[in-house]
């Protein structure tokens, strides 16, 4: 039997910078320049989050918080959470590290007044999209050609409480 690994997840803090870009650019083909992690950072350091086993870092967690109209009415404001950036490194797949960040973070965008959250996912990621569904997010619509390469993304969005 495998031993369990000692999973640990804290908040971002700027000298991870370097590890969360290697990480982001193994795991996604959507990659940001340095300053882009940090002014995300600066706009809702709770909701930058990450998870480490040893000390070594293996899955970053990156969102902010938007004020702009709700995926469920087109008649509401709301304070809505953006899941930006999500990867856990191949090897330490399907332990339940996404969902533990993503829970924690969903938390975190509650307590600051959010009452809805929303992602962008392609449309071939069957993986992401299982994750998002489990966690109780739902398509709510495909953005054509969101992609640099024209795939397309479905808009995914789940209200809190
Ligand atoms: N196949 C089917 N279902 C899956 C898979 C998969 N490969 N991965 C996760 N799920 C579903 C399952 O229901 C799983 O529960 P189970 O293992 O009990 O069956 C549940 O999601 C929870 O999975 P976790 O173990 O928490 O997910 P993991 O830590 O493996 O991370 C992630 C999932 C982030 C999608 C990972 O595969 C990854 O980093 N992929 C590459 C990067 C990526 O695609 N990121 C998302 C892009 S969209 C965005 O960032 C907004
Ligand atoms: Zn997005």
């Amino acid at each position: 039997m495998e031993s369990p690994l000692n999973v640990v997840t804290r908040p971002f803090q700027s000298t991870d910078l370097s590890e969360i870009v290697k990480i982001n650019r193994r795991c996604l083909p959507e990659n940001y320049p340095e300053s882009f992690f940090l002014y995300v950072y600066s706009s809702f350091p709770a909701g930058f989050r990450l998870a480490d086993v040893d000390g070594k870092i293996i899955a970053y967690l990156m969102s902010r918080i938007e004020v702009g109209t709700s995926v469920f009415s087109k008649f509401r404001r709301v304070k809505k959470g953006h899941v930006i950036s999500i990867a856990v490194l191949p090897e330490y797949q399907r332990r339940g590290i996404a969902k533990r960040l993503l829970n924690e973070v969903f938390e975190k965008m509650a307590v600051a007044g959010a009452t809805e959250v929303f992602l962008e996912v392609r449309v071939s990621n069957y993986p992401a999209i299982a994750l998002y569904e489990k966690l109780g997010l739902e398509k709510a619509k495909v953005l054509k050609k969101y992609y640099c390469d024209d795939e397309s993304a479905y808009l995914m969005a789940r209200k809190f409480s």
